[in-house]
């Protein structure tokens, strides 16, 4: 629907400038723009919702957010997923309460209706008062989502049923997601649960990390790398080959040469696994790709997916207010690894990137106060700096997508940026303006 336009959104340009690198803390805090962007992003958005490993036979489902909208994923009868809206059409009590699990259906609690695990209504208690007033059960069932589309086992879904198709959302980006999701025959599945933490900040300051930020690498991390690593981070800026990609505010960053650095944190065994794996994945992805499987990387797909390669953890930023994200993570790893693999992953990533990882605490307190300091009415109208690396786009990289020389780079963090700007002035889809192929440096 369209929604008006206020004061706040006419002044976004000021707010978010990324010809000129500059933004204002506002954009962090204010619960108006907010409110617009649960409405012109997160409702029109293609948002990770499952991986399909994690539904493997019919009637599994779990349970998660699109914004701050309750959703159940389940897996159909005939193996399709179905993403419904986690709201009784009765009188919008939420019909299940589990993270996961398997069901032949979903009943409320409140007056006991009963939907199938396609969202039908089947039943309700009392169910001859309803024949008495003429109730057409076929028009009360769970609504269903709008799109459902998965790529290489990562599903997504959009309330927007004029959303471009998944394949189109995603672009040449896949290219790079398949270094990680499509590196080995057997394909990927994640580890376990999903774990549920929060941070007293705004999403788009985790989602920005990950999208392009390994600045703050060798800064934040140095003594969790040296206590963990027994030296220091990689120093991306001295390695001799390395991009940020981008595409309709999707961004991946990484060096060619990776394998045995900091990205799978001195794991000895999964360096060997990747190495051993590598001439395969050469054969399945060709040469330069397979140098990326564990390079130093990272990737947010816009909005709030992100993941990094090599530590392979996976997490979804849910917005819950201008300052305060839910923050779902999992672990992911290629189904045909030895199990022994497998676990050293998932242990990996609970000492890196998890509640309880290290890395993990480094990065949340700076996130923390990025977003709180904007509390402040003098300090949210300071200009912040994103002007790293103007005009080292390549107009001429063979690699897919928006081509930015170098890791140590702003060109994703801008990109993300005019990508948001952008979707919260666009009245609808056909208005997104087109800032590819060089048009945003
Ligand atoms: Fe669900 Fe009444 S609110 S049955
Ligand atoms: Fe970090």
């Amino acid at each position: 629907k369209p929604i008006e336009t206020t004061p706040v959104m006419q002044g976004l340009d000021n707010l978010c400038n990324m010809e000129e690198g500059r933004l204002s803390g506002k954009i962090f805090w204010d619960q108006e723009i907010y409110e617009q962007e649960l409405e012109k992003i997160f409702a029109r958005c293609w948002l990770f919702v499952a991986h399909e490993s994690q539904l493997p036979k019919p009637g599994d489902y779990l349970t998660t957010t699109m914004g701050e909208d309750e959703v159940i994923v389940v897996r159909q009868k005939d193996m399709s997923i179905k993403v419904l809206i986690n709201a009784c059409p009765h009188r919008g009590n939420k019909v299940c309460f589990a993270e996961a699990g398997n069901a032949r259906g979903f009943v409320c609690n409140y007056h006991g209706w009963a939907f199938g695990p396609d969202g039908a209504l089947r039943g309700m208690h009392e169910s001859k008062a309803y024949e008495e007033s003429g109730f057409d059960k076929s028009k009360h069932g769970l609504r269903e989502v709008a799109q459902v589309d998965s790529y290489k086992g990562l599903v997504f879904a959009t309330f927007d049923p004029e959303a471009p198709s998944l394949e189109e959302y995603l672009g040449p980006i896949t290219w790079y997601l398949d270094v990680i999701f499509d590196m080995d025959e057997g394909g990927t599945e994640f580890l376990g649960g999903c774990i549920r933490s929060t941070y007293e900040c705004n999403w788009k300051v985790a989602a920005e990390n990950f999208v392009g930020d390994i600045l703050h690498g060798g800064w934040t991390h140095d003594s969790a790398a040296r206590a963990m690593l027994g030296g220091p981070v990689v120093n991306v800026g001295e390695l001799p080959e390395s991009y940020a990609v981008n595409w309709n505010g999707h961004g991946y960053e990484f060096a060619t040469d990776g394998i045995g650095n900091a990205a799978v944190l001195g794991e000895r065994e999964i360096n060997k696994y990747l190495h051993e794996l590598r001439p395969k994945v050469a054969e399945r992805l060709g040469e330069f790709r397979a140098q990326l499987t564990g390079a130093i990387s990272s990737c947010t797909i816009f909005p709030n997916f992100s993941f990094l390669p090599g530590q392979n953890t996976v997490r979804v930023w849910q917005p819950r207010g201008p300052n305060k994200i839910e923050l779902y993570t999992w672990v992911v790893v290629n189904k045909n690894a030895p199990e022994r693999i497998k676990e050293l992953w998932r242990r990996g990533a609970m000492m890196t990137f998890s509640p309880t990882g290290v890395f993990e605490m480094d990065d949340g307190e700076n996130w923390e106060y990025c977003t709180k300091t904007s509390r402040g009415v003098v300090t949210r109208y300071q200009d912040l700096y994103v002007g790293l690396g103007m005009n080292t786009y390549l107009p001429d990289s063979e690699l897919p997508g928006n081509v930015f020389k170098g890791q140590i780079n702003e060109a994703n963090s801008r990109a993300f940026y005019q990508r948001w700007k952008d979707m919260l002035q666009s009245e609808s889809w056909k208005d997104v303006p087109d800032r590819n192929n060089g048009k945003l440096k």
